[in-house]
């Protein structure tokens, strides 16, 4: 690693609920920059929320806010989200602030000053959903909803220009572009011509947006604005020794889907302004739910905070670093967040840690005596656990945070095997001096295998080291930790108050959170309107004679009463029922259920646990018709 380290996060965008996704690569981004201060590099932080663009203006309008007091809103959940994660960013920027909009400014005057920045008018596709025009393959291919011909005049940056100098660069810096076959999915992509960028929307179509500064009638397209916030929260131009000081960045992380944004259109960007590349762009893979993709649409999205708050925050840390290999996708169950923690925190950790202090507690007055006649076996583990944080430093600077976890829990598990080879509890008695001395070799090796896990797992590790008669500080502040031997002689261990206690299965039995179908075919509105639904009150209710789980409702329609057979015997006794009003589809056809009638089929929403008739929302006449 170089003497300085800037890493970035992409900035998300604020409207979205902060997932698991997001929170990954910011864990990501917090583990390697803590692991960084820890080795005394000079490290700077910086993540984000991406506010302006048409989804953003839509969501406020839709709210009834102006697009800035939506954004004040939205963006205090991340802020929040990553406090609650223990995230230590130097800075959260955001595409609103006064300095941000003065870099975007500045950028696009000096490429329009350099001629790189051109009108035209432009005849295509245009999908109203996606904001975007569709390439007429796209437009051939794809089902489009809500596409109409439209004619545009635009601004342009000459990327194209770029392309064989792009190439070049690629290919003269291997480390530019990681994974390796990320790297070739560019190239691949650069095969083929590279356009110019479209940077620009007219105003009368989006307002929500940074404004060129050599026309008012159009805002910044997005990209062009958001990819600027990497070199303006460090300065660019309005403090330039900040900006030189940690420009080039030594990481991008991003998530393979933003790859191309990031490898081509910012690279472009940066040499069309005569700005340095950044070092290394990262694109991590994505975490899904199962095996399928987690998006909101899908329902099947998952908040880090409800893992957090039931399974504790470094759980989560460590889960999400250890389970996901640096650019493949990961799968998410709750299955393999379980087995993972039980495994390797409560078993192969938390059952080390409860070992070592009950020994020294029943054996030696819980004052850990000093080795002073190291075994064969002794200097080996010792061995192993000094040459541990130089392997680690190295896969840390190749951004395997698996591996590095990976080496830790080997070596833990070796403790555990010196452990039952060396069985200090059988000699304890009579050979105390050797029991003493194996349980020392055992501390030594776990306080340093422990040490290796305070990124990922700031405040666990803490309490475990302070267990263990030291702490982070002193790990931290004291070059002598990372030596064998650092624990005196005697030293205090303390009680373990159940670090990662064991997930129990009743817990584990409760639902993954459901998918939803994924596909829900769309309706007319004629076709919609064949479906009669009322209100009804329910009049009478009894069990339905051959089925535990129905119930037989007489519901009044106003003029007319009808028999209604509902499932919802397991979540309504009848005396709950009666008098309430409900929804019904009212022109269903009738038909037989388990031998009774039903003239109707109540409405309920269903949330998988639970399941509840809709009722209007004030005392309505029977038989009012829902529209
Ligand atoms: N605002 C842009 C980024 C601009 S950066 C100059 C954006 N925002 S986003 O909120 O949609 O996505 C942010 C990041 O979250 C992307 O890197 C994306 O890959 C990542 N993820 C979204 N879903 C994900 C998973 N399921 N798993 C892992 N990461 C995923 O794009």
């Amino acid at each position: 690693m170089s003497k300085k380290f800037y890493l970035t996060t992409p900035i998300y965008y604020v409207n979205d609920e902060p997932h698991i996704g997001h929170a990954y690569t910011t864990i990501l981004a917090d583990v390697l920059t803590r692991q960084s201060r820890n080795s005394k590099i000079d490290t700077y932080f910086l993540t984000g929320v991406d506010e302006h663009g048409q989804k953003i203006q839509q969501a406020a309008e839709l709210r009834g806010v102006s697009p800035q007091a939506h954004c004040d809103e939205y963006m205090q959940r991340f802020k929040d989200r990553w406090t609650t994660l223990n995230i230590q960013y130097d800075q959260f920027i955001r595409t609103t602030q006064a300095s941000h909009k003065k870099s975007v400014t500045h950028l696009l005057q000096d490429l329009w000053d350099k001629k790189l920045i051109y009108k035209d008018e432009y005849e295509g596709w245009y999908s109203v959903a996606e904001e975007r025009f569709l390439t007429d393959k796209e437009y051939e291919e794809g089902e489009w909803r809500d596409v109409k011909r439209l004619s545009e005049t635009n601004y342009y940056f000459k990327m194209s220009q770029y392309q064989n100098d792009l190439i070049r660069y690629i290919h003269d810096n291997p480390e530019f572009i990681q994974p390796d076959f990320r790297k070739n999915e560019v190239l691949g992509f650069l095969n083929n011509p590279l356009g110019d960028l479209c940077i620009s929307r007219p105003k009368s179509r989006l307002s929500w947006g940074i404004e060129l500064p050599f026309d008012t009638d159009y805002v910044t397209y997005v990209w062009f604005d958001a990819l600027t916030n990497y070199i303006s929260a460090i300065g660019y131009p309005h403090d330039m020794d900040n900006f030189n000081k940690w420009w080039p960045a030594n990481y991008h992380l991003i998530g393979k889907d933003i790859l191309t944004t990031h490898a081509v259109y910012w690279p472009t960007m940066l040499m069309a302004a005569g700005i340095p590349l950044p070092k290394t762009i990262f694109a991590h893979g994505w975490w899904l739910m199962g095996d399928m993709k987690m998006s909101k649409s899908l329902g099947n999205i998952v908040r880090p905070l409800d893992l957090a708050n039931k399974y504790g925050i470094d759980a989560l840390r460590y889960f999400l670093m250890r389970e996901m290999t640096p650019g493949q996708d990961s799968s998410f169950t709750l299955d393999i967040f379980i087995n993972r923690y039980n495994s390797d925190l409560a078993n192969d950790l938390g059952n080390l840690v409860n070992r070592i202090t009950k020994l020294v507690g029943r054996f030696f007055d819980h004052k850990l005596p000093l080795n002073k006649q190291p075994s064969a076996e002794d200097e080996e583990l010792a061995d192993k656990a000094l040459a541990l944080n130089k392997l680690n430093i190295e896969a840390f600077e190749k951004l395997r945070v698996n591996h590095a976890i990976d080496n830790v829990m080997s070596l833990l598990r070796e403790i555990n095997r010196y452990m039952e080879a060396e069985a200090p509890w059988k000699i304890a008695k009579q050979n105390p001096e050797r029991a003493g001395a194996v349980v020392y070799t055992a501390t030594e090796t776990l306080r340093l295998a422990a040490g290796e896990l305070y990124a990922v797992m700031p405040e666990k590790i803490s309490a475990l080291l302070e267990i263990l008669g030291t702490s982070s500080k002193d790990m931290l502040s004291n070059p002598r930790w990372y030596q064998w031997n650092f624990l005196a002689d005697n030293t205090v261990l303390g009680e373990t108050p159940g670090l990662f206690p064991r997930i129990e299965l009743e817990q584990k039995q409760q639902p993954a959170p459901k998918p939803k179908k994924a596909q829900v075919p769309t309706v007319t509105f004629e076709e919609f309107q064949k479906i009669d639904i009322r209100v009804a009150t329910i009049l009478k209710v009894e069990k339905h004679p051959n089925a535990d789980k129905l119930l037989k409702l007489q519901v009044s329609l106003g003029d007319e009463e009808r028999q209604i057979i509902a499932g919802i015997a397991e979540f309504y006794s009848p005396d709950e029922l009666i008098g309430k009003q409900v929804s019904i589809i009212a022109n269903l056809k009738p038909v037989k259920i388990r031998g009774e009638l039903s003239q109707g089929m109540i409405l309920a929403a269903d949330d998988g646990s639970n399941v509840a008739p809709l009722a209007p929302f004030k005392e309505m006449k029977p038989g009012a018709k829902i529209r």
